[in-house]
């Protein structure tokens, strides 16, 4: 990890936020880039000097393209940008279900697209898929779809644009900003539901899954692996 440069999109909150804590912890440099130049001030404040911060909006092809044309070279790219959200199939509106996409499906399409050319050969990409891919929930129709298609994608680039590896991590429910503006009560009545069933018996924390994404950037004999960072989630 020492010296090598990785690229978070999506590292100014949650778990991309923490995997670039502990890759910067091992010697790495980090380039963290997303939507709000808030949270990525916060965010490099909290990182270092090791970390350099871009404004980028994944769903806007035209800047994923430029945004790897100023980063240059580098060695891993993570992808844990996005902003999700749910509802019942038949009141969704339609509109809602193809933003998700647009923003998760999409944004990490382009990403890998532009973003694959720049890596060195012993380079990786982790690409972000989701517990309700392999266990449906009702209210998720348009997610696990988004998640099935990222995994499937993220297989396919293993194939592809080998000897670069391609891995996929899905996270299970993982107490993050993402819920942020869920009431306090609602969340913390969620999470303990979630965790009573959860063989593990808690949700995640963020370092739970950046421990993850660090073995798939580390183990340079897996590719093509759909990593479970979910408590044992998909079994239930
Ligand atoms: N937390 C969970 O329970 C859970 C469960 C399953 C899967 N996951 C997946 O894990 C990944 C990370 O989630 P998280 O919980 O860490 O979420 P988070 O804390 O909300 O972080 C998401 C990050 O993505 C950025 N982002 C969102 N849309 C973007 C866009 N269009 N372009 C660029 N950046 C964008 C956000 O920053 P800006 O707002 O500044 O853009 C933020 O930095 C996501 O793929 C999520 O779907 C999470």
């Amino acid at each position: 990890m020492k010296n090598q440069k990785i690229v978070i999109i999506g590292g100014s909150s949650g778990i991309g936020l923490e995997t670039a804590k502990q890759v910067i912890s091992l010697g790495a440099e980090v380039v963290i880039a997303s939507r709000s130049e808030d949270k990525l001030h916060k965010a490099k404040e909290m990182l270092g000097p090791r970390a350099a911060a871009y404004v980028l909006d994944t769903t806007d092809e035209q800047q994923v393209k430029s945004f790897f044309e100023q980063v240059g070279g580098y060695d891993h790219l993570v992808i844990s940008a996005a902003e999700t959200s749910g509802g019942s199939f038949l009141q969704l509106e339609t509109d809602q279900a193809r933003k998700l996409f647009e923003n998760k499906f999409w944004g990490q399409y382009y990403a890998a697209k532009y973003g694959a050319p720049k890596l060195s050969a012993q380079g990786s990409i982790t690409l972000f898929s989701g517990v309700v891919a392999y266990k449906p929930m009702i209210g998720s129709s348009a997610l696990g779809a988004v998640n099935a298609a990222v995994s499937n994608l993220g297989q396919t680039l293993a194939l592809e644009l080998a000897p670069i590896r391609v891995n996929i991590v899905s996270p299970g429910i993982i107490d993050t900003p993402s819920r942020s503006k869920m009431p306090e009560n609602a969340r913390n009545q969620f999470y303990d539901t979630v965790a009573n069933k959860l063989p593990v018996k808690r949700v995640g924390h963020p370092e739970d899954v950046a421990q993850g994404v660090l073995y798939l950037i580390q183990n340079h004999f897996v590719t093509g692996t759909i990593l479970h960072v979910d408590g044992g989630h998909s079994l239930t």
